[in-house]
């Protein structure tokens, strides 16, 4: 295969969560596969690596990240935990040996579905809940006073 195109990621308004720090992860994780897709335009084998490995352990610290947030509002992880673990381990194995452009593009394709993927299944279920959800009585709104 000699194509040479490679999509880059765009998340519409759909995929809010509506919490900011997650919401703006996911911007960071979209402009960190996006500059993977550029050394990938480019070519550029040894900076597919290195982008990559960068998307990897941010997407690690985003995971962790997000469940403690979802944690703090009372909303159950395990399910989404465990789709987190089965993304990362395909992360890490899948790309591993990669050494051609055309090992990269399937790399990346997958990587940009995971992420896409995980927020629509999973943190988008989260937003629902976050819907319904009543602040416990016993906390007091913030600037109450
Ligand atoms: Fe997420
Ligand atoms: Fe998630």
């Amino acid at each position: 295969m000699d194509d040479r195109y490679l999509k880059k990621l765009e998340l519409s308004d759909a995929f809010i969560v509506g919490v900011s720090d997650i919401d703006e992860y996911h911007q960071y994780l979209v402009s960190l596969i996006n500059d993977t897709v550029d050394a990938w335009l480019e070519g550029d084998l040894d900076q597919c690596r290195v982008r990559w490995d960068l998307f990897c352990l941010k997407l690690s610290e985003h995971f962790i990240e997000e469940e403690e947030i979802m944690r703090g509002y009372g909303y159950e992880v395990s399910k989404h935990n465990q789709a987190h673990v089965d993304i990362l381990e395909k992360t890490k194995t899948i790309c591993t040996d990669n050494k051609t452009l055309e090992e990269w593009k399937m790399c990346i394709y997958g990587g940009i579905n995971d992420l896409v993927e995980d927020i629509l299944k999973h943190d988008l279920h989260f937003a629902a809940f976050l819907k319904d959800y009543v602040k416990p009585r016993h906390k007091s709104p913030d600037k109450a006073k």
